[in-house]
C-alpha cells in the first residue's frame, strides 16, 4: 500500500460523532400475528426482536394494536419473511389494526386496516398450540406465549413502548430450509429479511460459523 492509500484508509476509519434519529443497526423483520378482540387476526411488522434460548424479546411501541392484543390474549406467532417478501411487508407498513389511529401515526399517513392479510397478499395457516394463525409464505414461523411485558416509561410518564418477553412453544420451517432428517435450519438456505436503518436488505454469503454451530 502506498503512502497516500494508507492515509486515505486511516482517514476513512476515523470515527466522527453523529446524532442519528434512529439506531436501527440491522435486525430481522418479524411479522407478529395476534388476535383482535373481534376474533380477526392482526399483523404487526416489527424489527426490534432478538432470541435467547427459547425466548424471543420484542420491542413494541405502546400505541400499536399488536402489543395490546398480545397483552390481552397472551399469544402471538412470530413469522420471519424472506427477502423476497419485502414488498408484501411494505404494503402494510402504513397500516394499523387500531381503529382510532394515533395522531402521530395519522400525521405520517397510517390508516386503520381491518384485513392486513388481504392488503399484504399473505395467507393464514392455523397454529397448533396458540390461537393466532401463522403466515404460510414465511419460511420460519414460531408459536409463542407472552411471559412478561415490561413498560418503558415515556416522557410524560406513560409507557412509550413495551419490552415483551415471549416463550417459543413450537417452530415450523419450510422443508427447503431444514437440513434433511434433522432439526437444524440450514443457514446457507435460510435468509432473513433485514431492516437496516429503515432499508430492507437480504444477507450476503456465509462468512463462517461460530464454534457452537450445530450444522
Ligand atoms: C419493517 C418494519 C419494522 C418495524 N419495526 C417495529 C418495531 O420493532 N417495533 C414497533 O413497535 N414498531 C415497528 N414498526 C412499526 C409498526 O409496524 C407499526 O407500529 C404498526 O402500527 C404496528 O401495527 P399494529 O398497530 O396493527 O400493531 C415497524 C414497521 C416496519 C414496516
Amino acid at each position: 500500500m502506498n503512502c497516500l492509500a494508507g492515509w486515505r484508509e486511516r482517514e476513512a476509519r476515523e470515527p466522527i460523532t453523529i446524532t442519528p434519529k434512529i439506531l436501527y443497526f440491522g435486525t430481522p423483520v418479524v411479522l407478529i400475528t395476534t388476535m383482535n378482540l373481534d376474533g380477526s387476526v392482526n399483523i404487526s411488522p416489527m424489527s426490534s426482536a432478538w432470541a435467547l434460548g427459547d425466548r424471543v424479546v420484542l420491542g413494541c411501541t405502546a400505541s400499536g394494536q399488536g402489543i395490546e392484543n398480545l397483552m390481552r390474549q397472551g399469544e402471538c406467532a412470530l413469522n420471519f419473511p424472506s427477502p423476497a417478501l419485502w414488498e408484501n411487508v411494505e404494503r402494510i407498513a402504513r397500516a394499523t389494526g387500531r381503529r382510532e389511529v394515533p395522531s402521530d401515526k395519522a400525521a405520517i399517513g397510517y390508516e386503520y386496516v381491518a384485513d392486513k392479510f388481504a392488503l399484504a397478499e399473505l395467507t393464514q395457516t392455523g397454529s397448533e398450540t396458540i390461537a393466532p394463525p401463522r403466515i404460510a409464505e414465511c419460511p420460519l414461523q414460531f408459536e409463542a406465549e407472552l411471559v412478561e411485558a415490561r413498560p418503558s416509561k415515556g416522557p410524560e410518564g406513560q409507557p412509550a413502548f413495551y419490552i415483551a418477553e415471549t416463550r417459543v412453544k413450537r417452530v415450523h420451517a419450510h422443508r427447503d430450509i431444514v437440513v434433511d432428517g434433522t432439526d437444524h435450519i440450514d443457514p446457507a438456505r435460510w435468509e432473513p429479511l433485514l431492516y437496516v436503518f429503515r432499508h430492507y436488505f437480504g444477507t450476503g454469503a456465509d462468512l463462517g460459523k461460530t464454534f457452537k454451530a450445530q450444522y
